[in-house]
């Protein structure tokens, strides 16, 4: 088997902790060779390639792209910090794995997408949630029944972790920059929405700690194209206690589905198969990498033509609630 070259832009937290882990088992079986790392940051990418015995080290992604011959790359950088890499892989025919959100911008979204669509490489967005055993089994039980609404609760406990996910300017926010997984797998359940209503709380200076201006809460309400509504509550309200809440549920005629990322229950009956584990992050690379071998762009769960109607959910999102939550059509948003 010839192994996929593959090189990474971003050596930071999701790249070292989530995905070079699955990647490195590739390797050692040889199904991929980890060709090149780089990052801005040399010492990052440095420590990593020791780790990974990656001789080529770059700390621009142009000089990597000029001397490597690669079949893929990871991007791994902040929302903000997007630039060429997407349409120099889709002109140089590099298969691309681009890490959520994908930007915070959509018109650029848009024009990556159209990029990616043109090259006809293998894309895909790093909506891992779509690959745990559970989302299956909720996707499948869901053919058979008639939903009627939805609902997403996540309540964050905590600081943010890094400083560019403590700032609205730099992340979106945290419905921008979480809650997106668990909005992309209610579109994994129940299809595309069609516009968003949204009203905020909203963090005045010298509330919480610093440097965190996110707002406190986000509350947002969905209409699916199917006719499904869903609501979706994000709160950042419990920084100094370690109580915490994540639910995604689907109401359906006679059925409340419960998904969480090991195990699927209906009217509190477990459903579908258990599984332990950051299992997810595993199935993803893998799917990534056979899209590549295959050179079959919809053998990845979720390719960047598809994951544009999720950026445009929680971008339409903070939109509704800069304009006191008028409804936002998301179609218009991505024409
Ligand atoms: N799937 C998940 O569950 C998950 C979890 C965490 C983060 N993420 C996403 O992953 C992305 C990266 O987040 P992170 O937590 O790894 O951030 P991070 O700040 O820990 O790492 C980002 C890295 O990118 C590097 N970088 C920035 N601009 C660069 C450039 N132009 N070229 C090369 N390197 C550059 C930085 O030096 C840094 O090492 C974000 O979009 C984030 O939302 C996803």
């Amino acid at each position: 088997m010839t192994p996929v070259r593959l090189g990474f832009i971003g050596i930071g937290h999701i790249a070292i902790h989530s995905h070079l882990p699955p990647i490195g088992e590739l390797a050692k079986k040889g199904e991929v060779v980890i060709q090149a790392f780089c990052d801005v940051n040399e010492q990052s990418a440095q420590e990593q390639a020791e780790v990974y015995g990656v001789d080529n080290v770059y700390t621009d992604h142009h000089e990597m792209f000029d001397k490597e011959d690669l079949d893929g790359v990871y991007l791994c950088i902040p929302p903000t910090l997007h630039d060429d890499v997407e349409t120099l892989c889709a002109e140089k025919g590099i298969a691309i794995f681009i890490e959520k959100p994908q930007t915070l911008d959509i018109v650029q979204a848009v024009s990556f997408s159209e990029a990616i669509e043109k090259g006809d490489i293998v894309s895909q967005v790093g909506f891992m949630s779509r690959y745990y055993a559970s989302s299956d089994t909720v996707r499948t039980l869901l053919q058979e029944r008639i939903p009627r609404h939805a609902q997403i609760q996540l309540f964050y406990t905590g600081k943010p972790a890094r400083f560019w996910t403590s700032r609205m300017d730099l992340c979106g926010g945290t419905f921008v920059e979480n809650t997106i997984h668990y909005v992309d797998l209610l579109r994994y359940f129940l299809g595309d929405i069609e516009s968003v209503s949204a009203f905020y709380v909203d963090r005045k200076p010298g509330e919480g700690a610093a440097p965190m201006d996110l707002p406190h809460v986000y509350n947002v309400n969905y209409r699916f194209e199917s006719g499904v509504t869903a609501n979706a509550t994000t709160s950042r309200v419990l920084t100094n206690v370690s109580v915490s809440r994540r639910e995604v549920l689907v109401v359906s005629d006679d059925s409340m589905i419960v998904w969480n990322t090991s195990q699927a229950t209906e009217n509190e009956e477990p459903v579908g198969g258990h599984e332990e584990g950051w299992v997810a992050f595993a199935k993803q690379a893998q799917a990534f990498v056979q899209a590549i071998r295959e050179k079959d762009p919809t053998a990845v769960k979720s390719p960047y033509v598809d994951g544009l109607n999720s950026l445009a959910a929680v971008l339409g999102a903070n939109e509704s609630a800069a304009n006191g939550g008028a409804v936002v059509d998301l179609k218009e948003m991505v024409s």
